[in-house]
This record gives C-alpha cells, sequence and structure tokens, in this order.
C-alpha cells in the first residue's frame, strides 16, 4: 500500500510517499481502507521531536513510528476474527493515534472508532475526533454548568472550533476570541460574543469570566488573572514557556483562589460515540479549512505548522 514515511527527525521535507507492507488486522482489530486523515499539531510535533521529549516516546535517534496520521475515516475492508461490532463495508472514523497517513491501517475494535456519522462526509469525518477530544479534556476540567461563563482563546483553530460548540452544548455563556477573518465562522459555532483579538485586548475591557480556556497555547495565566472571577478556572492546553504550566497546576492548587488546569486528553470510544451524536443531531460540524490529496502531505503540513490553520487539515485519498 502507499503510505507517507519519515525515517529521520526534520522538516516537514523528510516525509515521503513509499510502498510498504499493508497491515494485517489482529483478532480484535478492524482494517479500515482510508479516505481522508488529517496532519495535525501531533503529526507535526511527532515528525520535529519538538519538544525533545517527544522522543521518549516516538525513538531517541530516531522514528520508530514510521507513519504518522492520527485521525481518519475510510472503510471497513477486513476484521479480525473476534470483531462483531463493524463488518466489512461499514464505514467509520475515529483516531489511530499514528499510521492514518497510508490507505490502509488496522485500529482495535474496543479503540477510539465507530459508525461515521450519517450525512458526513469521510472528509469532514476524518477532521473530528482529535480537536474535539482535545476541547473535551479541557472543558471537563472546568465543571463547565449551564449559564457559566467562558472566554475561549484561539477559538478559530482545530481545538477551538471544537471548544466553541462544545461549551455551548455544555450549557455555557460563551465568548470567542480570534482573528478578524475568523469572526464570522467562530460567531456561526455558537459564540454569544466575539473579540477581534487584533482590535481589542479582552484583559484590559473590565469582563470576567468563570473559565477562561487557551484552545491556542498563546495566552497566559498570569496575563488573564484580572479577567478571571475569583474561584475562577483557567485552562491550558499546552506545558508553556519552559513547560511552567504544570507547575502552575501545582501552585495554584494551593495558593489563591484562580486555579490553572491543563487538558489531557484521552482518546476513547465512549467520546467518539458521543461526538456522533452531537453530529448528527445537528450540535457539531467539523470545521476543514484545507483539503490536499496525500502526494502533497508535505504542503499540507508546511500549511499546519503556519500556526493560522481554520479548524483543521484534511488529506485524502
Ligand atoms: N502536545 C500536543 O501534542 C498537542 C497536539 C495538538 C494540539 N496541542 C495544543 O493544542 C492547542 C491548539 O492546537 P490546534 O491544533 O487547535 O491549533 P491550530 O489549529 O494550529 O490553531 C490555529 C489557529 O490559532 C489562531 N492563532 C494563531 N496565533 C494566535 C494568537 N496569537 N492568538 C490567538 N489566536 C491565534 C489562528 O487564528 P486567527 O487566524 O483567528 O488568529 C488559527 O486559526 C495548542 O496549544 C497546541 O499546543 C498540543
Amino acid at each position: 500500500m502507499r503510505a507517507v514515511v519519515h525515517d529521520r527527525y526534520g522538516p516537514p521535507d523528510v516525509l515521503r510517499l513509499q510502498e510498504v507492507e499493508r497491515p494485517v488486522p489482529t483478532d480484535d482489530e478492524v482494517l479500515v481502507k482510508i479516505h481522508a486523515t488529517t496532519v495535525n499539531r501531533t503529526d507535526c510535533g511527532m515528525r520535529s521531536a519538538s519538544p525533545f521529549i517527544v522522543r521518549f516516546f516516538t525513538g531517541l535517534r530516531r522514528p520508530t513510528r514510521r507513519i504518522l496520521g492520527m485521525e481518519l475515516a475510510g472503510e471497513v475492508e477486513a476484521v479480525g476474527a473476534a470483531v462483531t461490532e463493524f463488518a466489512v463495508g461499514d464505514q467509520v472514523f475515529g483516531v489511530k493515534g499514528s499510521g492514518a497517513h497510508a490507505e490502509f491501517a488496522c485500529v482495535r475494535e474496543s479503540g477510539p472508532v465507530a459508525h461515521k456519522p450519517t450525512g458526513m462526509t469521510f472528509e469532514e469525518a476524518a477532521a473530528v475526533c482529535d480537536g474535539a477530544s482535545l476541547a473535551l479534556a479541557g472543558l471537563r476540567k472546568a465543571d463547565l454548568l449551564k449559564g457559566r461563563s467562558i472566554l475561549i482563546y484561539g477559538a478559530s483553530g482545530s481545538v477551538g472550533t471544537a471548544a466553541v460548540q462544545l461549551a455551548k452544548y455544555f450549557g455555557a455563556d460563551v465568548t470567542a476570541v480570534c482573528g478578524t477573518k475568523n469572526l464570522e465562522l467562530v460567531r456561526s459555532l455558537g459564540a454569544d460574543e466575539v473579540i477581534d483579538y487584533t482590535q481589542e485586548d479582552f484583559t484590559k475591557n473590565g469582563k470576567m469570566y468563570d473559565v477562561i480556556f487557551d484552545a491556542v497555547g498563546k495566552h497566559s495565566f498570569r496575563r488573564c488573572r484580572r479577567s478571571l472571577k475569583p474561584g475562577a478556572t483557567y485552562i491550558e492546553t499546552d506545558l508553556g514557556y519552559l513547560w511552567h504550566v504544570p507547575l502552575l497546576v501545582l501552585l495554584t492548587r494551593r495558593i489563591g483562589d484562580k486555579k490553572v488546569k491543563i487538558g489531557i486528553t484521552r482518546y476513547t470510544k465512549a467520546d467518539v460515540l458521543f461526538l456522533k451524536e452531537l453530529i448528527e443531531t445537528g450540535r457539531y460540524r467539523a470545521v476543514i479549512d484545507r483539503s490536499y490529496p496525500l502526494e502533497q502531505v508535505v504542503e499540507a503540513t508546511r500549511y499546519v505548522e503556519t500556526g493560522q490553520k481554520t479548524g483543521n487539515v484534511v488529506l485524502t485519498l
């Protein structure tokens, strides 16, 4: 089968198409013929080994996972002997972890994979699970109850577009912060208020929130303090400069009444099924910026690394 491989860490050019062995499903796996996948920030981090700690998981000197690609949508090509939930020909979507930048990949039946939402294209379905799982991990730290206010910074990224829709679903009063070109999009996702960060600094407008969610890792607890109500939570998606965020999480547990929390993502079948239901009832949609054929994975990756994509970047096969 065709797959995008990389044998060393480095810039996007280390990625190349190659013929590799097609995987064979074990008893509890399904083999998926992939129609669409995405390039996301984790793929980029694993390819460039940035931050360095990534190497402890992906190989110290060279990548042990040659094929990247976390998200997938496609059709079941074959099933293992013990698989009962899926049959050949079923359309599925979910998270693979790595290995989805290829024509075929195996996923465990019990893993974060489900039948594709009805009415959704493969491209859209591929772009659902990663951003939404990260957003859910963050929002679950916030005890987000009906009527509480949340400000989502970086509302136009993969995590941000998911966070706006999910926070709205949980009943929060959502203020979304993004750049000028994405204001209308973010409003259409359900934000009650939008702030253009190129025009207004929300930390200086006197408004306060129960939760501030930095969905793009570009803000800081220190700068947001005055915009947090007493007892409020600041949620991060990133470890921050010199990895200071975990330290802040520990410190604010004991000191002060404003807490810093970091969303730790676990990809589960329960979440994939939850997202499928939201999609099928019209309460969630995937935001896609650009689609590239698999052959243009280097261009797609370069675009993702500009840090300016809106929502998700898809690869089609
Ligand atoms: N550790 C990991 O493996 C991992 C994996 C995935 C994600 N993450 C974390 O998850 C977070 C979000 O990732 P993502 O994939 O959703 O990001 P993304 O999609 O790449 O975010 C792109 C968006 O960020 C906005 N943006 C860029 N600079 C900004 C700034 N200074 N202020 C506000 N918005 C800005 C841009 O919107 P505008 O055009 O509107 O400015 C763009 O739409 C990051 O903190 C990332 O570190 C971590």
